[in-house]
């Protein structure tokens, strides 16, 4: 029987469906109960808000296997885990088309205004159509850069496209210039690329500069990819250009500056979060750390 340890209840009854009678699942209520419980724990399955650090790897002496309910493993000091032998599982792929959906919905409610329109109706001050009412911004024969051309920047491109936007390429292998001339081009810009220490603040104030005063930036990925202070003086001084959010450099901290701006649609990281694809990230999660206490090698483990 293996120890897997929750340090949150992610979906606990297709969790005991799957582990059956090979595992015992412990679900600790409070910090002291979780740390307790993992000092003899084979598998930790935790979420993206939970910090697994060295100190915390180091509390665990029998860990073989983390589970992270993510596709994204920035939270994660992945090459102490190699050091230390642990496999790390995690959910690529299903949550794929779940975030590129996301990623057009902010773009399209960003381009149209949609959150000042609803706020407009809920607060009873639609008085009447009018000419010049909210007026925004058609998307089809702009240009739009994606940068990571993974598989959530592929079917966001995929979408784009199905609305009229060009589609322009830049990924960590791009050249200084070929960015400089890329991001130049862009009327929207959005982001699909893993959080590193070598993506850390990618888009910072020199390449805002590059940017067109009416850009349109879209960020489903990371916080930290983009330099929150350098985004709100951006946005502050180009009010027609805008950002559609879904993540934030110090999550859950929106800074207020951010979100008192018209030109901003924001929202509290659901891009993943959809029933099917919810199901479908515990599901995948829970098979491939089952498998990997069982010695083998699922498809979803880390293969860095
Ligand atoms: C991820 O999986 O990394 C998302 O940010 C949450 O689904």
């Amino acid at each position: 029987m293996y120890k897997i340890v929750f340090t949150d209840p992610i979906y606990p009854d297709r969790a005991k469906k799957i582990f059956k009678k090979q595992g015992i699942l412990f679900f600790p209520k409070n910090k002291k109960q979780l740390l307790k419980e993992t000092k003899e724990a084979d598998a930790l399955i935790t979420l993206l808000s939970y910090s697994l650090d060295k100190t915390r790897i180091n509390e665990m002496p029998h860990l073989h296997v983390v589970g992270n309910y993510a596709v994204g493993l920035n939270n994660i000091d992945l090459s102490f885990c190699k050091k230390r032998k642990i496999k790390v599982i995690h959910t690529p792929k299903v949550l794929t088309r779940a975030t590129a959906e996301l990623a057009l919905t902010l773009l399209m409610s960003l381009a149209r205004r949609v959150p000042e329109g609803i706020e407009l109706c809920k607060k009873g001050e639609f008085t009447g159509w009018k000419p010049d009412l909210l007026l925004g911004k058609e998307l089809k024969g702009k240009t739009a850069v994606l940068f990571g051309k993974g598989r959530i920047g592929k079917e966001t491109a995929k979408l784009f496209k199905a609305v009229g936007l060009k589609i322009e390429w830049i990924d960590r292998s791009s050249s200084v210039s070929e960015i400089k001339t890329t991001l130049k081009k862009a009327d929207v810009l959005s982001i699909h690329t893993p959080l590193t220490p070598e993506t850390k603040h990618w888009l910072n104030a020199s390449k805002f500069n590059l940017l067109k005063k009416e850009v349109m930036i879209i960020n489903t990925a990371r916080g930290p990819l983009i330099d929150e202070k350098a985004l709100i003086s951006f946005l502050k001084n180009n009010p027609y250009a805008g950002a559609g959010l879904d993540v934030y450099e110090f999550e859950p901290a929106i800074p207020k500056e951010l979100s008192k701006l018209k030109n901003t649609v924001l929202l509290p990281h659901i891009g993943s979060a959809t029933h099917e694809t919810r199901e479908a990230m515990a599901d995948c999660l829970f098979e491939g750390v089952l498998k990997a206490l069982q010695g083998k090698s699922p498809w979803n483990q880390w293969k860095g």
